[in-house]
């Protein structure tokens, strides 16, 4: 089976499909025969940064999600068997690879009405997506700030934030990202600037403050996130794609702010919870209520691209690498 892999830190074309034996799936694995596997920001920063560990060959992809068909189950697996679809979320292992071999506890079975395409993004970015909304407990009332609006999780943060009621003020790259979130009847996104864009922010809801930060970018916008917050109320914080090294305690202490941090990973170990997320998704996908909005697929020889594309800024929703 051929699989992406890296040996060390590098740029995206570092990334080479190579021959690999199958494996054997343990006790309470299953392994997957892939048809797509998502790819997210987070698989290029491990990529680039070196973030991961060597497997027994040799090798490392980084990788979160993906989807396929059951070709094998361990003895003790008993909720699952071959020829399942499913799709699952990990993180450590073997995602870009035309097989996958993984722990039971770590899959979802899709159903029927559900593609191939969008079963491959649920676990992890649009499940962060959703997460976040929960915990966020927002209303129709609610006044919220979503940095890096039209990235993979952002895009869905604006249609779950959308169906709720609540006001969105959407933060984008480019004057195009800007014009497409009118597809999303997003009217007031602002394009980030260096330095505080608190003002632009505040300049859309009459002066006033948010009332909840949806944040994947960090450093760069901690003094607009500081200054445009309501007393009181909280930032949620996902990604740090500018850097993570400030730490605002006087600002939070002064403010009775809240911040909240989350992590898909942590949140799987709590498989009931996870799940009833992901069915959420589910529903509301089946129901028509969110757009699946996949920007390109790449095949496997192309998943460079999909790196670059990312790490450029200029993707718009999510990628794919067809792995069938
Ligand atoms: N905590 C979790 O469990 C979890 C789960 C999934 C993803 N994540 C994180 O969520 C973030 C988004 O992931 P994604 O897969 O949705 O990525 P994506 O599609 O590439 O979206 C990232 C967005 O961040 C914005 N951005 C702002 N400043 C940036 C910078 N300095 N460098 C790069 N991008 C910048 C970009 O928008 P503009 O160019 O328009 O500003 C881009 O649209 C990543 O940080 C990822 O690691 C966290």
């Amino acid at each position: 089976m051929k699989s992406i892999t890296v040996t060390e830190a590098g740029p995206a074309d570092s990334m080479k499909v190579v021959e690999l034996p199958s494996s054997s799936p343990k006790a309470h694995e299953v392994v997957i025969g892939q048809t797509y596997a998502g790819v997210n920001y987070g698989d290029a920063i491990r990529r680039k940064r070196g973030l991961f560990k060597l497997n027994e060959h040799g090798y490392f992809m980084p990788w979160f999600e993906g989807v396929g068909k059951i070709i094998s189950t361990g003895e003790a697996v008993v909720d699952f068997q071959t020829g399942d679809r499913v799709s699952y979320l990990s993180e450590w292992g073997w995602g870009y690879s035309q097989e996958i071999c993984i722990d039971e506890k770590l899959i979802y079975k899709v159903p029927d009405n559900i593609p191939d395409k969008v079963a491959a993004v649920m676990t992890c970015v649009w499940a962060t997506a959703g997460h976040l909304v929960s915990l966020s407990n927002i209303d129709k009332d609610s006044r919220v700030l979503i940095h890096g609006a039209t990235g993979g999780v952002g895009l869905m943060l604006v249609q779950l934030c959308n169906l709720i009621g609540a006001k969105v003020i959407a933060v984008v790259g480019t004057e195009e990202k800007k014009e497409f979130l009118k597809r999303y009847w997003v009217t007031d996104a602002i394009i980030r600037s260096d330095g505080d864009i608190s003002p632009q922010i505040k300049s859309v809801i009459g002066g006033e403050s948010v009332d909840v930060i949806f944040d994947c970018v960090w450093q760069a916008v901690l003094d607009t996130n500081l200054n445009c917050i309501r007393k009181g109320w909280t930032i949620l914080y996902y990604g740090s794609t500018s850097g993570h090294s400030t730490f605002p305690g006087m600002q939070i202490l002064m403010n009775s702010l809240k911040l909240q941090g989350f992590n898909i990973f942590n949140a799987i170990h709590d498989a009931p919870n996870w799940k009833a997320e992901l069915q959420k998704l589910l529903t509301l996908i089946s129901d028509n209520k969110l757009e699946i909005y996949i920007n390109e697929i790449f095949t496997m020889q192309e998943a460079h691209k999909a790196h670059e594309l990312l790490e450029e800024r200029n993707s718009i929703g999510k990628l794919l690498i067809d792995l069938s």
